[in-house]
């Protein structure tokens, strides 16, 4: 099923090359490039938002199809209000437009909306539109899209830090105790369990920074840069990127197998 589904995207020969008992449980993308998609053709910088959130569309159902089991996709940073007032109201509206389309697709395809990031903070429309967006598809259980909305690593921290002092303070837990299960049980992906760290994490635009993304939770992914634009990312280079990331040699500070 998984192979039909796919192929009627992308060209069976490259299929051949993916191995699907191998595809990652958890892909992290920060989406880079939609300024310049945009520059590029003449065009103002949020044409490339609004291509973006298109591409968004395509790699959900992609990433749906393939069995990936989170897809976390980074669209607003605790930093990105630095931006003119215009761009980032566009950026406010665009999880409306994409919800109000969107959501009957979700459904459809099993798909659960999850939000990490301080979305107390974003505009009250925008936070309805997100909301009721988990709210419609809170029963499916295939996979969770999961953005970043006015998320910052650090601050994803720092607010942990201060939960957890909080609860030693209230003689909840005990200094002890705190271990790395603790620390990931208190950042925003505890809502990702089991899968809250991405096994590959892409970056489009050929920007290679982390730009305080999942800083926690990236200790032993992958990183992929990719030269494409967000706007022009598609399936094929998901899959693509996906058979680069089966030929690495993952060894979480082990050796390779051929030296043990
Ligand atoms: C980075 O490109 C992109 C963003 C800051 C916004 C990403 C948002 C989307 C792709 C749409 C999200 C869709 C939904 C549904 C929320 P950039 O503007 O920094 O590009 P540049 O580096 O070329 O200027």
């Amino acid at each position: 099923m998984f192979k039909k589904k796919i192929e009627t995207q992308i060209n069976p020969e490259m299929m051949d090359n993916l191995d699907p008992n191998r595809i990652p449980h958890h892909i992290a993308i920060i989406m880079d490039g939609n300024g310049r998609w945009a520059q590029k053709r003449h065009l103002p910088r949020v044409a490339g938002h609004k291509q973006g959130m298109e591409t968004v569309k395509k790699i959900t159902k992609v990433a749906s199809d393939l069995g990936v089991k989170v897809l976390t996709l980074y669209a607003f940073s605790t930093e990105n209000w630095k931006r003119p007032d215009q761009e980032v109201n566009f950026l406010m509206d665009l999880p409306i437009k994409f919800f109000d389309k969107f959501v009957p697709e979700l459904i459809e395809n099993n798909v659960r909306v999850n939000v990490i990031g301080y979305i107390e903070q974003l505009p009250e429309k925008t936070q309805k539109a997100v909301l009721d967006a988990i709210d419609k598809t809170a029963d499916n259980d295939g996979m969770v899209l999961n953005f970043a909305l006015n998320y910052g690593s650090r601050a994803e921290m720092v607010t942990a830090m201060q939960k957890m002092a909080t609860a030693v303070q209230n003689n909840e837990l005990a200094v002890e105790a705190i271990n790395e299960e603790t620390v990931a049980e208190y950042l925003m992906t505890n809502s990702l369990a089991p899968y809250q760290d991405p096994e590959l994490l892409i970056r489009t635009s050929g920007e290679e920074r982390i730009s305080n993304f999942l800083l926690w939770q990236i200790a032993y992914s992958e990183l992929l840069f990719t030269d494409v634009y967000w706007p022009d990312y598609n399936g094929v280079e998901l899959v693509r990127n996906i058979i680069a990331f089966q030929n690495r040699d993952r060894r979480f500070g082990g050796l390779k197998k051929e030296n043990k």
